[in-house]
């Protein structure tokens, strides 16, 4: 389990310092399990949402709807391209920036294989997505400069300018239909406030298959 603070991009680790009311935190979980890994990620806000402020809670509310867009585009035919010329469109325009220096990543029997997914615009094809395809969708969405600054660790990558940044993940199945989320949640945890005032998709996002959105539907109606 990797974890991040309020300025680190990805990579944290962590240490003894205490948390603060206010800081935004990244909680980032791979599981290994009969042979293949699974890779998801969601933000979590010391003290509450209370304790955060406007521009603390537009940053999350943007990555998370920038990242729903993304995986709404996930289907057989449809280029990879669209989910980072999606994305960097999304938080630009409303004045965030999106980090170029990690990516998103083909999962499986391997952690990282390709395709790289990139989140950030590129104008010329990256193939086609095929039903079968397994890979992250993972947003690093930053208040400030997109830049990383790389610790004296060689790992831990936090925001040259100390701007927040904040991430959210799944591992996507391509589906003959659409795309299934294969890293959902407990039936029992609670709906976060960016998922209930998503202007994307209100509720849980599970995918656009026909049977990710009946278990949607089912855990939304609680
Ligand atoms: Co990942
Ligand atoms: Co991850």
């Amino acid at each position: 389990m990797i974890h991040k603070l309020t300025e680190v991009i990805c990579h944290g680790i962590p240490d003894m310092r205490k948390l603060k009311a206010g800081e935004i935190i990244n909680i980032d979980i791979t599981v290994y399990l009969d042979g293949y890994h699974g890779d998801c990620s969601e933000m979590f806000v010391v003290g509450g949402r209370d304790a955060l402020d406007k521009k603390g809670q537009e940053l999350i509310q943007t990555t998370y709807d920038c990242w729903v867009q993304s995986m709404l585009l996930v289907r057989p035919g449809n280029d990879f391209n669209v989910i980072g010329n999606s994305i960097q469109e999304y938080v630009t325009s409303r004045g965030f920036s999106t980090v170029r220096s990690f990516c998103g990543h083909g999962i499986g029997d391997v952690f990282h294989c390709s395709p790289n997914i990139f989140h950030y615009t590129i104008t010329q094809s990256l193939g086609k997505m095929k039903a079968g395809n397994v890979f992250t969708i993972e947003p690093m969405i930053c208040e400030k400069l997109p830049d990383p600054y790389m610790w004296e660790d060689n790992w831990t990558a936090t925001t040259v300018d100390g701007g927040r940044s904040a991430q959210f993940e799944h591992t996507l199945l391509v589906t003959p239909d659409g795309v299934e989320a294969l890293t959902g949640k407990l039936d029992s945890s609670p709906i976060q406030w960016w998922e209930e005032e998503s202007t994307i998709k209100q509720g849980i996002f599970l995918g656009t298959s026909e049977s990710a959105k009946a278990r949607e539907d089912e855990l939304n109606q609680k």
